[in-house]
């Protein structure tokens, strides 16, 4: 296991069990920069989300830059920089589902889910994020995830069934 490096205001607010994961990173790659992928998901794992204090953090583990920990968390649409809802509702607006009606089908579900400024829900059952790229389902356009599944040759009008289908599963198991 890897040093833990020293500390910072910011990196004293993380957890010992998530600055041991960051640390166990770095000893795993040759620059320090190639672990800033896997700190940022310890990070998420632990607070559900990347508050910008948890940047500055894990930039102070791995001895990099705020900046470049923050380009790289903001690339990705993975990495969330508010709390999300229980699900993470992603929609596809690549070539093929863009042609296809992606824009249309995306709009008409932030309409009829009253997202926040944030694209959450008010009562937290999801978030919508509308600006990741292909999703690998190009034949089945448009189509959309939440979480780790994936829906094809959706219409606005069945992609908001299918949100709805989800909540009313999940009001029923509680
Ligand atoms: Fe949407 Fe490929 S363009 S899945």
């Amino acid at each position: 296991m890897a040093d833990l490096p020293t500390s910072s205001k910011s990196a004293e607010m993380l957890d010992t069990a998530t600055i041991r994961r960051i640390a166990d990173m770095k000893g795993k790659y040759p620059e320090a920069r190639s672990a800033v992928l896997p700190s940022l998901w310890a990070v998420q794992d632990k607070l559900g989300y990347l508050p910008t204090w948890s940047l500055e953090a894990v930039a102070s583990q791995l001895g990099l830059l705020p900046s470049d920990v923050e380009a790289v968390s903001s690339f990705y649409s993975m990495y969330f920089n508010h709390r999300p809802g229980r699900h993470i509702v992603q929609v596809c607006l690549n070539v093929s589902c863009g042609l296809r009606g992606a824009d249309e089908l995306l709009e008409q579900l932030r309409e009829s889910l009253e997202l926040d400024d944030e694209g959450n829900t008010p009562d937290g059952s999801f978030t919508i994020e509308g600006t990741v790229e292909c999703l690998g389902a190009c034949g089945g356009a448009p189509m959309l995830q939440v979480d780790r599944y994936s829906y094809v040759d959706l219409t606005p009008e069945t992609a908001v069934e299918l949100v709805q289908g989800i909540r009313a599963e999940d009001g029923r198991r509680r």
